[in-house]
């Protein structure tokens, strides 16, 4: 059995923020959510010690078999750690995390868990150039762990030790129940140290066995905002290596961003600048230009992105191109061998196969069918002041350019619109319909002069 315990009660001061620290993401993923799934996988229970924002907090995981423990006040990590009363059984392995820790591996977990195995009790370490601000490890001539010494609280010989308390630890439930109701707050910041049940469980004859992490990004804490931008760019890289190693063509991974899950097939290739959120599934052969954001998109075989184009929350069918300059607005359906072109914004309307909308046009709660070409200048007026209405276009239909099509209205099979007009009424198959006056010539007009 393993009790995870993640605390998560702090409110983060030197991020400089009202949101509490947990609730900052990397990735578009909460810190918080980053170490609920990096245990979830490990563990029989999860507990949380929250207190700032508690309820935002609690909100944002994504998770529901959480044990909340409310630390009303901020005593120390020990004392968050006796809030969780009923969560920890005497025969399990607890694993205390930090929930500003959020880059630790399921697999780190997994190892220190094993290890604690041995002796009972297990601390991850880390060895760090700079160790100032962490709780230092200190060690007996035979290299045993005695005790974890704060930052604040250890003298200048134990500052210059540059091995470091993680403040990950694996410990038996009946030794960790027994250790945190012995804490008490002799130190600078007169808090409970959960760092102390080291130095007692050493009185007690437990051997403290240590796993040193080699990865040090890992384990980084995030107390500020230049620690977490640090962090992004860790977790960007690690993403990009990852899809590389999958296959993915990423121009240049040190500006490629992936907020969520991306699904590619073979051949894809991802030019500079492009963020993807949410969830994103490519076909094969798709190819993404510089600056574009994709979020919650499916998009099909050999379809082309071009430069600076947004997609959200639509399906582009395959071989067919959008953009540049395309907004493609949620609840929208491209078909196969389509073009939407240049500043083209397309909402909630489906699009048939080979269509065509390739210059500056508004499509909006529309449903155009195959083959239909929209020239430039078009726009669906979907909305009446109150309400949105819908135009539909049939198979074939050319609408010239310039058109004001006034929803509701239907265009019929193979109908063409004069370019230039106004349409307030259904324009019939297979029939030029146009709403223009007639040209006229003035004769011996002056232009004004200055
Ligand atoms: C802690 C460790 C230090 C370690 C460092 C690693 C202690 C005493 N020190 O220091 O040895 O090197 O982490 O990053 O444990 N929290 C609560 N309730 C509290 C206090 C803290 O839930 O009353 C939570 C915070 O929200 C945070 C975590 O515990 O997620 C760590 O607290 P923080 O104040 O950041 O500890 P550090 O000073 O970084
Ligand atoms: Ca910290």
């Amino acid at each position: 059995m393993i009790d995870a315990i993640i605390l998560a009660a702090g409110q983060g001061t030197r991020m400089k923020s009202n949101k509490a620290k947990v609730l900052h993401q990397i990735g578009g993923k909460s810190l918080l959510q980053h170490v609920v799934d990096a245990i979830n996988p490990l563990s029989t229970s999860i507990n949380i010690v929250i207190g700032n924002e508690a309820e935002l907090v609690k909100n944002s995981i994504n998770n529901h078999s959480i044990n909340w423990v409310v630390q009303k006040k901020q005593l120390g990590t020990g004392h968050a750690v006796q809030q969780v009363k009923t969560g920890i059984n005497n025969k399990s392995t607890c694993i205390i995390l930090y929930g500003d820790v959020p880059l630790i591996s399921t697999n780190t977990i997994k190892l220190l868990i094993d290890q604690s195995h041995l002796t009972g009790f297990s601390i991850l370490s880390v060895t760090l150039d700079d160790p100032s601000g962490y709780g230092r490890i200190v060690r007996d001539k035979n290299k045993r762990v005695q005790a974890i010494i704060e930052h604040k609280d250890a003298d200048d010989d134990k500052q210059k030790i540059n091995e470091i308390n993680t403040g990950i630890m694996a410990i038996r439930g009946s030794l960790l129940k027994k250790y945190i109701s012995q804490l008490e707050p002799n130190n600078k910041q007169g808090e409970l140290y959960l760092t102390d049940i080291v130095e007692i469980a050493v009185s007690d004859n437990v051997t403290i066995s240590s796993l040193v992490c080699d990865n040090v990004s890992e384990v980084m804490g995030i107390n500020n905002k230049n620690q977490l931008a640090e962090a992004e760019r860790i977790y960007q890289q690690k993403q990009a290596n990852d899809l590389m190693s999958m296959g993915l063509t990423i121009k240049d991974p040190s500006r490629f961003d992936c907020r969520g899950n991306l699904i590619f097939g073979k051949d894809c290739s991802v030019d500079v600048n492009v963020v993807f959120e949410g969830e994103n599934e490519l076909g094969e052969n798709v190819l993404i230009a510089p600056n574009c954001i994709i979020k919650n998109a499916k998009i099909g075989n050999h379809a082309e992105i071009n430069a600076n184009s947004i997609i959200e929350n639509s399906i582009i069918g395959s071989h067919t191109t959008v953009g540049p300059f395309a907004r493609i607005r949620p609840e929208t359906e491209v078909g196969n061998h389509a073009r939407i072109g240049n500043f083209v914004e397309v909402k909630k309307s489906t699009i048939g196969d080979k269509s065509k909308v390739p210059h500056l046009s508004y499509v909006g709660d529309s449903s155009i069918g195959q083959d239909v070409n929209i020239s430039a200048g078009v726009i669906t007026c979907n909305y009446d002041g109150a309400n949105k209405n819908q135009t539909i276009i049939e198979d074939g239909a050319f609408i010239g350019s310039d058109t004001q099509l006034i929803a509701p209205i239907t265009v019929g099979k193979n109908a063409t619109i004069g370019a230039g007009s106004t349409i307030t009424q259904d324009a019939p198959s297979d029939k030029l319909t146009l709403s223009r006056k007639k040209q006229k010539t003035i004769d011996h007009w002056q232009r004004k002069k200055k």
